[in-house]
């Protein structure tokens, strides 16, 4: 496909948010909404909404919301959808699988976490492994690349490892590490893995039977959804555990592991953003995808025309910070279109200035560690962090010329 086929104009009809003219590039936030996304949350609520069950037609059509969702989020990843539990959000899934986990852990035992990852994907894990007395190991990046090489966690792995968590992809500065071989080596030992897929998913064709984890999150907020999280568990493994239930709700897998009343209107958004994404080739006009294809399928196509659109754009921002003087702290060979920007070089210039002197210009591209604190403390920037500037699929060649000329005025011009 070439970068011209992505008709991005015609995407972005879709999105009423982008009519006010602001350039959203802090998508590894939460992604702006299409339109059929917010149709089909409101649809949900609008068309008779009962708790699922099979009696009456609002009751069936609970049930079908949340059958659909199981599908959807299964047909993004890759993944099963009996083993798809939903909660209100990656954080939140993660704090409740890490105390279930560590009810089968003791002195001893040891779990991996890393420095690149978001810290929803450490503490869950840190103040399990101190509840009941298991041994964390850390495992680093390397600042200068931003690489986290996979043996720095492989050569963390015991016979005493129980579980290792790390990011299929950093929301600070965009580094996509070889999960594959970390998950490889990690079941050598007999341990489990939980990919942080948030910020993943929103950039990449996702295939789990690949990257073998046996745990897999992801936030569709951040991929043209609603607010909520999703977690995808191998079916057998969470057969194995049980979490804290009522004693009424439902035993069955995954239902076990979602407390309280699912969010139905949420679910039927997030079918709508999986429905969305997987047309989005043809809404683009990149490829001549049937409708008939599987939707496995047109997502294959739709995100690959995503990836090739971000990453040209991504490579303009890169360049036009590097020639205004400004650092770009994101360099590692497999990344997502997200830069971490630094201004040491800029005399009088802070990430935080850049922040708000863009958002006079309706720039939106927000400064700090985005919750990825050990990340920016281990390259040196402390709880400050950087200038963030993330390319989402509706992001256009304006937006970026937007952002280049408010840094170059920064950067340059008087004050
Ligand atoms: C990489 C990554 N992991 C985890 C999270 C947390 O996701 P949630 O807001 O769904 O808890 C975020 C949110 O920014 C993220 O970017």
């Amino acid at each position: 496909m070439s970068a011209a086929a992505y008709d991005v104009a015609a995407l972005r009809a879709h999105f009423p948010a982008l009519a006010d003219g602001t350039a959203y590039f802090d998508g590894p936030g939460g992604s702006q909404t299409p339109t059929a996304v917010a149709e089909a949350v409101a649809g949900a609520l609008v068309a008779g909404l009962s708790n699922r069950g099979g009696t009456t037609a609002s009751e069936r059509r609970a049930d079908a919301v949340v059958v659909a969702a199981r599908q959807a989020a299964a047909d993004l990843v890759g993944g099963d959808p009996t083993g798809v539990v939903v909660g209100r959000s990656m954080t939140a899934l993660t704090f409740d699988l890490a105390r279930t986990l560590a009810a089968g852990w003791g002195p001893g035992d040891e779990v991996v976490v890393t420095r690149l990852d978001h810290d929803a994907n450490v503490a869950p894990w840190t103040s399990a492994a101190a509840a009941v007395g298991a041994t964390v190991r850390w495992a680093d990046f390397d600042p200068a690349t931003g690489e986290l090489d996979p043996a720095a966690v492989t050569a963390l792995l015991g016979p005493r490892t129980r579980l290792v968590a790390v990011t299929g992809a950093s929301n600070l500065l965009g580094t996509r590490p070889d999960v594959t071989a970390i998950t490889r080596a990690a079941h050598e030992v007999g341990a489990l893995v939980h990919v942080d897929g948030v910020h993943l998913t929103a950039h990449h064709h996702v295939d789990l039977a690949a990257i073998g984890a046996d745990l897999y999150s992801w936030s569709p907020y951040k991929v043209l959804g609603p607010h909520c999280g999703v977690l995808h568990g191998d079916p057998a493994l969470l057969e194995t555990l049980h979490p804290a239930k009522l004693e009424p709700s439902p035993d069955r897998v995954p239902e076990r592991f979602e407390a309280g009343t699912l969010p139905y209107e949420l679910l039927a958004g997030l079918s709508a953003a999986v429905d969305f994404l997987a047309g989005l080739a043809d809404v683009v006009g990149a490829s001549a995808a049937a409708a008939t294809d599987p939707r496995r399928t047109r997502l294959e196509r739709s995100l690959a025309a995503v990836e090739t659109h971000e990453a040209r754009l991504r490579d303009r921002v890169e360049q036009g910070a590097t020639d205004l003087g400004v650092t770009v702290r994101s360099r590692a060979r497999r990344r997502t279109p997200t830069l971490l920007l630094t201004f040491e070089d800029v005399p009088g210039v802070e990430a935080v200035d850049a922040y708000r002197f863009l958002a006079g210009l309706g720039v939106n591209a927000p400064a700090s560690h985005f919750y990825a604190v050990h990340a920016s403390r281990h390259l040196g920037l402390g709880d400050t962090g950087g200038l963030r500037v993330g390319i989402s699929p509706y992001t256009d060649d304006d937006d970026v010329d937007r952002l280049l000329d408010g840094l170059g005025r920064l950067v340059t011009g008087p004050r």
